[in-house]
């Protein structure tokens, strides 16, 4: 039986539990999701993120069934894509995600984007929300939502999402974002959190991984988990998928962490979510 991440669980809404470091598949063809994820639950992650829009969650669901894992022991984050926000494709469009999954139920679904231009987001929100009253979803969430986004689908529905999935990285720390969802009680999950790779190669990165004697990547992972944030690396290399799990044994001091911190300058790597519209 392959080793578990200790990894610490937040709890979302106060019931579901997230393991807050889990496995990106963006960008990680059909032919490498099978492997990469049965090698990143082969070292203990047990928290897969994935999406329609990937176009991997067939292979990504084989590869958990083939886990020998019971469905209960691995998380499962997929996400609505943007040209089937109108409820009944939504419907469809969720019914898909499932069927290629291989499962009856996700631990968490998100509205990808909000798409708030073109798209009636609120609408939406409803029907994610059916599909947890439903119990094919233990959690519904949100993506690359803004705060008006937020209150705008909380004040019509009365329901809260259990997170918001956004980039962040040292160089988009997103502080205020952050602590908007934190009054809200809303948990953070950060995309790219290695800013796509880019930030392996900061000087003060490599600086202080050098002298704490981890990897650049793996000092980048714990300045989101000291964070209280969910962070979900991808690789397609199993080396590097083990070595960014393992991640529990060490911590970053306070001077490190006020030294990651400073490199903050809002820069993305991803679209900003009011550019990314349906024609
Ligand atoms: N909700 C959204 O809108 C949204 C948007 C973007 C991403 N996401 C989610 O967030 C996940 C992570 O974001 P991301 O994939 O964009 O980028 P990321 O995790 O920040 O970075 C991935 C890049 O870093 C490289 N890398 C990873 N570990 C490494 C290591 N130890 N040493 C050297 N290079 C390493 C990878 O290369 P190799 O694969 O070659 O190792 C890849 O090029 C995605 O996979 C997806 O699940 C969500």
């Amino acid at each position: 039986m392959a080793r578990a991440v200790p990894s610490p669980l937040i709890a979302m809404s106060g019931e579901v539990l997230i393991p807050q470091l889990g496995f990106g598949t963006y960008k990680v063809t059909t032919s490498d999701a099978y492997p990469s994820v049965r090698a990143a639950l082969d070292a203990g992650y047990r928290h897969i993120d994935t999406a329609q829009m990937y176009g991997n969650e067939a292979a990504v669901g084989k590869a958990i069934a083939d886990s020998g894992l019971a469905r209960d022991e691995v998380f499962i984050t997929s996400k609505l894509n943007n040209p089937y926000h109108e409820p009944a494709a939504a419907r469809e469009a969720f019914a898909r995600t499932l069927d290629d999954l291989q499962v009856e139920v996700v631990d968490l679904f998100l509205i990808h984007w909000p798409m708030a231009k073109t798209t009636d987001y609120v609408a939406t929100w409803r029907t994610m929300t059916e599909f947890q009253a439903d119990g094919r979803a233990r959690a519904v969430g949100v993506s690359n939502f803004q705060p008006d986004h937020l209150r705008t689908i909380i004040d019509a529905t009365g329901n809260r999402p259990a997170l918001n999935q956004i980039e962040i990285h040292p160089y988009l720390a997103q502080r205020d974002l952050v602590d908007f969802h934190s009054e809200l009680g809303i948990v953070t999950a950060s995309w790219s959190p290695l800013g796509r790779g880019a930030l392996l190669n900061d000087p003060v990165i490599t600086q202080i991984a050098t002298q704490i004697g981890r990897t650049p990547a793996q000092v980048i992972i714990r300045w989101h988990l000291q964070r209280g944030l969910v962070v979900i690396p991808k690789s397609v290399h199993p080396d590097r998928i083990a070595a960014n799990a393992d991640v529990f044994d060490f911590e970053l001091n306070a001077e490190e962490i006020a030294r990651i911190d400073a490199l903050d300058r809002g820069q993305r790597f991803g679209s900003h979510p009011d550019k990314v519209e349906l024609a």
